[in-house]
């Protein structure tokens, strides 16, 4: 028998597969996509929303398309202990939409609604590098404006937002599902192409002959790619509506100086979209894949009793993009100050001292441990403190302190007495 319990426990300390702990330079990256993101999305009169993390399952199998790899493999789906089937969100736009139903946020047609989100999604997917289990997003959703101009407006947010953030040379790859009449015309074509191919196609593509052609275009399977080089073009069955509103986009790109590629392939993984669907990459980037996608979507609000309006809208990868991100670009860790005893005696004093930093809004750390002060000025140090106040015996004899500013060779080690000591804070050093 096992003697120690606990050692089960420590065979486990690994998180799951394909999830991982975000901290340290990560953590700041992170924190600084989120924060640019808002700060644009706010100048685009955009709102926060956040939606719980689970949903019922049908919230997602339905909008998302039971033929969708997002459904059919990789939703973390389980029965809770009331019985009900519920998911982990593997994406935010089917929430969002949940919600704006839920909580009756277009009742008096205030719209256009404009709403972003940020947090953890979840994907039982095959982890590799830029894929992961666990994973964060950045969403906008902007429903009740159907127009070319608001699909480009949300493109120009996203490359807005790149741009703030450093990231150069991203291309948008865009492509239009057109309508329901085009589309249905398309797929006729589409399966007439594939039929001739009907036994190199993959098992799944096969089976996705019969329910739902258009998803094959997103196959990774190579047999696939190969056999879809040379299949139809939706553009070459756009009603003339649908093409005018796919090329008046192409033209408003062009006018807000936007790169773009047409991908006539690109379908997106998800069933809802219809008219414009878009992904952000970077050509000859570390990392090939997309680093945010979107498009439109008619009936997808009416789906969750709301009403029949359509909606546009993109998430943002936050950890390709991480991926990318140069830690120098982080704006720098804020100054503060450490206060340190020269010994024992004066734990209580530098503890005192502290308590009137913190209360004066001064960032403060207490430098207790090391066993003498070098060693307590070189971890101050490493915390990323910018100025030491070191007390011992002789100031606090005579109710000094000694102040230095480590990046400073003009401040070492001034003598100050505590009562000038906040005033110069603020005057001289910027606190
Ligand atoms: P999506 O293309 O499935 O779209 O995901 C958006 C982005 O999330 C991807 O471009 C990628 O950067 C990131 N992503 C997706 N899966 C993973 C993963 N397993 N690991 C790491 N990153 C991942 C959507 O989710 C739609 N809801 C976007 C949208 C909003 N459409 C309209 N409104």
């Amino acid at each position: 028998m096992d003697e120690n319990p606990n050692n089960e426990l420590r065979e486990k300390v690994a998180p799951i597969r394909g999830m991982k702990d975000l901290y340290g330079v990560d953590f700041r990256k992170y924190q600084f996509i989120i924060d640019v993101a808002t700060r644009i999305a706010n100048k685009f009169g955009y709102q926060l929303i956040e939606t719980p993390i689970v949903e019922q399952t049908a919230v997602f199998q339905r909008s998302l398309g039971d033929e969708s790899d997002v459904v059919s493999k990789e939703m973390y789906s389980f029965v809770d202990k009331g019985g009900e089937d519920i998911t982990l969100r593997p994406e935010g736009t089917a929430g969002v939409m949940r919600a704006i139903s839920s909580n009756k946020l277009l009742v008096n047609n205030n719209n256009p609604l404009k709403l972003m989100y940020y947090g953890p999604m979840f994907r039982y997917d095959r982890p590799q590098k830029g894929r992961y289990r666990q994973f964060h997003q950045i969403g906008f959703e902007h429903i009740g404006e159907k127009s070319p101009y608001t699909d480009v407006v949300n493109i120009a947010l996203a490359m807005d937002i790149f741009k703030n953030i450093g990231l150069c040379g991203v291309v948008v790859h865009i492509n239009t599902l057109g309508g329901a009449v085009s589309r249905e015309k398309y797929a006729k074509a589409l399966v007439e192409y594939l039929n001739k191919y009907e036994q190199q196609l993959s098992a799944v593509s096969k089976c996705r002959l019969k329910k739902n052609p258009l998803r094959i275009l997103d196959s990774k399977e190579p047999t696939d790619i190969d056999i879809c080089t040379n299949a139809p073009k939706i553009q070459d069955f756009l009603t003339p509506d649908d093409k005018k509103y796919f090329d008046t986009v192409l033209e408003l790109l062009k006018l807000w100086s936007i790169d773009y590629e047409v991908d006539p392939k690109l379908v997106r993984g998800l069933d809802y979209y219809t008219h414009t669907t878009f992904e952000f990459k970077i050509p000859n980037g570390s990392y090939q894949d997309a680093l945010g996608g979107g498009g439109r979507y008619d009936g997808l609000l009416k789906l969750f009793g709301g009403n029949d309006i359509s909606g546009v809208g993109f998430a943002l990868g936050a950890e390709r993009i991480m991926m990318l991100l140069n830690e120098k670009i982080l704006p720098p860790l804020g100054r503060k100050v450490a206060v340190i005893p020269v010994s024992e005696n004066e734990f209580a004093d530098v503890f005192e001292l502290m308590a009137t930093l913190l209360d004066e809004q001064v960032p403060t750390e207490l430098i207790l441990t090391g066993s003498n002060l070098k060693k307590r000025v070189e971890i101050a140090t490493k915390r990323g403190c910018s100025h030491l106040i070191v007390i011992g015996d002789d100031e606090k004899k005579q109710c000094n302190v000694a102040l230095t500013e480590i990046d400073n060779p003009k401040l070492r080690n001034i003598l100050l007495s505590k009562n000038k000591l906040i005033s110069f804070l603020k005057e001289e050093c910027n606190f």
